[in-house]
């Protein structure tokens, strides 16, 4: 069913503490309401609206958090700067369809005396987890406490953050959260690069380099679709214009789509993920071999 953009912008309530979120989330159940869940950080993009539009198709009531959660960040990382603008994200989730917003300020979310985290086993150590420790227990610990306060929901999560998806939805599982957790595809400027909120800091000449990931990402999946399955020539097919490109390059890899164990062959499904900076600025992005289109879609 196509996204039918509401009339007029809904009123959307903003809440910022778990009480509150908690009884208006209990409150549309009781009425029968399916609730639907889309977690951010802000710095709302076509991306993240694209999940609150499919929560919207899902779910009676619609319910969006804004919170740059500090635990996932390392030293060095990016929490100070990380974009914040709530007026902003708000007007875009109100024309999006989006019922409530969960704001709430680092004490709701981590009281005073917080000393729990939430760790997800081999899914979190590798790729993503082996360049940034820690990154997922905070992610994991904070995706717990929202699916906590937020109670029996389908969360909406980007596939963009491909291992994010895998480690919440092990996580969800694992601890028999209440919760159908549904990846949404990957959303991509016209010129085929990501959409990713730190897409924001990168220069115009970065912006342009980008364009190598999706470049080799685009090469390899048309490789894959003429019948390659070597993961070593797969990678190597993609690595070479990223390589050229980028400031450095932390991984291309062909994994198993749902472990993300290493592989030397792709039977009928597989994951090709790349990490690498562009100036200070590090990207991610990937695509699923066996399932996905070839990312580029206009020709350059
Ligand atoms: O993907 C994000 O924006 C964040 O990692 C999430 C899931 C909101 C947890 O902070």
């Amino acid at each position: 069913m196509p996204l039918v953009a509401p009339p007029f912008p809904r009123i959307v309530r903003i809440v910022s503490s778990v009480r509150e979120l908690r009884g208006a989330c209990d409150q549309a159940r009781a009425t029968g309401a399916r609730v639907g869940f889309v977690p951010t950080m802000g710095a709302l993009h076509a991306g993240h609206l694209a999940l609150a539009g499919e929560a919207r198709r899902r779910a009676g009531v619609v319910v969006t958090s804004i919170f740059v959660n500090p635990t996932q960040f390392g030293p060095g990382e990016d929490f100070s700067r990380y974009p914040r603008d709530l007026d902003a994200d708000v007007r875009k989730l109100a024309a999006a369809g989006v019922d409530l917003v969960f704001a709430p300020g680092p004490e709701e979310m981590y009281p005073p005396g917080d000393d729990t985290r939430v760790q997800v086993g081999a899914l979190s150590r590798t790729l993503e987890g082996a360049h940034r420790p820690g990154h997922f227990d905070g992610v994991a610990t904070v995706v717990a406490k929202l699916f906590a306060a937020v109670g029996a929901c389908v969360a909406l999560f980007g596939r963009k953050d491909y291992q994010q998806l895998l480690v919440v939805r092990r996580m969800a599982s694992d601890l028999l959260a209440p919760v159908e957790i549904v990846g949404h595809p990957i959303v991509r400027e016209p010129d085929g690069l990501a959409m990713s909120s730190r897409n924001a800091y990168l220069s115009a000449d970065e912006r342009a380099r980008a364009l190598a990931i999706v470049e080799g990402l685009d090469a390899a999946a048309r490789r894959f679709g003429a019948g390659e399955r070597d993961a070593r020539m797969l990678e190597g097919v993609a690595r070479a214009p990223i390589e050229a490109a980028a400031t450095s390059v932390d991984y291309v890899e062909v994994r198993d789509a749902d472990t993300l164990s290493p592989i030397a062959r792709v039977e009928a499904r597989a994951v090709l993920v790349v990490a690498c900076r562009v100036g200070a600025t590090r990207l991610i992005d990937n695509v699923v071999l066996g399932e996905d289109a070839p990312p580029l879609t206009l020709p350059r």
